[in-house]
């Protein structure tokens, strides 16, 4: 597995061909680092289910340039569905819809549906459109890390995660730090109104006004089979404790208002709710470099990413893995 820090175009075009050859390319987008394969190459995605460690019924998000490709992935598409990708693709956004026939069973967990995002980061977006230009029609592309752990928001997070798992031949595309931090909104769209089915930076107040539609949270009748919806999930070693006075040695995560308690290990301390939700997985990928058995987070208050935040938060902290 070879690193590129900063690709060239030409590096681009090479991890573009690598992934049209049946490799594994992993690469920046502005949420968290993906994992990808060409999604309409059965062999070549079943490698990501071994280097991830994830049960093959857990399906997969296919990655595509612009919103031009959707007629290719998905059919039956509502009205609202499309209001939302023009407002917010490319952008940190998941639509679930009807699947069309290039959607086959080893993508969507043999789900009718399929899961389908143009992300947002220049890297990203450059892979897409060289891989699209050789024939491919799109990347499927889980977070980069293994089944259960914490997302991976820089190469070298993907490095640590699945270097080991990784053959000569992938790629790790290096695009720095992930901007957003947090992994893309989820929105069930194979209904007559929309649902979310995992809080992120596109929030439910902006999905609300875009569609019309009042939004339901917490609307999964655990039909649909989304990891990021176990209990446990996003879950780094250390243990995470929420809203708890932390003692000398813990790890701390907080806002930069909050001040560390005296012996308390400070790992982060973002000035707002952006830039909480942007460090949260590298302070927690930090906790467990130092080997912290604990970690208090004190959960940032409000609506919108705050929400998605104390989400993440919340499924860090549950260890029934
Ligand atoms: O921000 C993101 O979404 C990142 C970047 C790389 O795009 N990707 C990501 O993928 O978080 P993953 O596989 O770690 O999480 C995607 C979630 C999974 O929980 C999966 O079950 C759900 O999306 N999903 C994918 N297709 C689905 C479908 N047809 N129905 C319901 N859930 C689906
Ligand atoms: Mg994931």
């Amino acid at each position: 597995m070879q690193i590129i820090s900063n690709p060239t175009q030409d590096e681009i075009k090479r991890a573009a061909k690598a992934l049209k050859d049946g490799s594994l390319v992993a690469f920046p987008t502005e949420t968290v680092y993906g994992l990808g394969a060409d999604a309409t190459n059965e062999i070549a995605v079943g490698r990501i289910y071994s280097v991830k460690g994830r049960p093959t019924r857990h399906p997969l998000i296919v990655h595509i340039s612009s919103i031009n490709q959707l007629d290719k992935w998905a059919i039956d598409i509502p009205g609202y569905a499309i209001k939302l990708a023009q407002e917010f693709w490319p952008g940190p956004m998941t639509l679930i819809l009807k699947r069309s026939d290039n959607a086959k069973n080893y993508i969507t967990g043999k789900q009718k549906s399929v899961g389908i995002r143009v992300p947002n980061n220049s890297v990203a977006l450059a892979l897409l459109s060289n891989f699209e230009k050789l024939g491919g029609i799109g990347i499927a592309a889980p977070s980069a890390n293994r089944f259960g752990a914490v997302s991976p928001t820089t190469s070298e997070a993907v490095c640590d995660e699945l270097g080991n798992y990784l053959y000569s031949k992938d790629l790790i595309l290096d695009g720095g730090q992930s901007t957003i931090g947090i992994e893309s909104t989820i929105i069930d769209c194979t209904k007559e109104s929309p649902s979310v089915l995992r809080f992120g930076a596109v929030t439910i107040e902006m999905i609300e006004k875009f569609t019309g539609f009042k939004i339901q949270k917490n609307c999964n009748q655990n039909k649909i089979r989304v990891p990021g919806l176990m209990r446990s999930h996003y879950s780094p070693k250390a243990k995470i404790e929420i809203n708890t006075i932390p003692k000398p040695g813990y790890g701390f995560v907080a806002m930069a208002s909050i001040s560390t308690p005296n012996g308390v290990i400070r790992l982060a301390s973002p000035k707002n709710i952006e830039e909480y939700a942007q460090v949260l997985y590298k302070a927690l990928r930090d906790g467990d470099k130092r080997n912290l058995k604990i970690i208090t987070a004190i959960a940032p208050e409000g609506i919108g990413l705050a929400e998605a935040v104390r989400d993440r938060l919340v499924k860090s902290s549950a260890k029934d893995k």
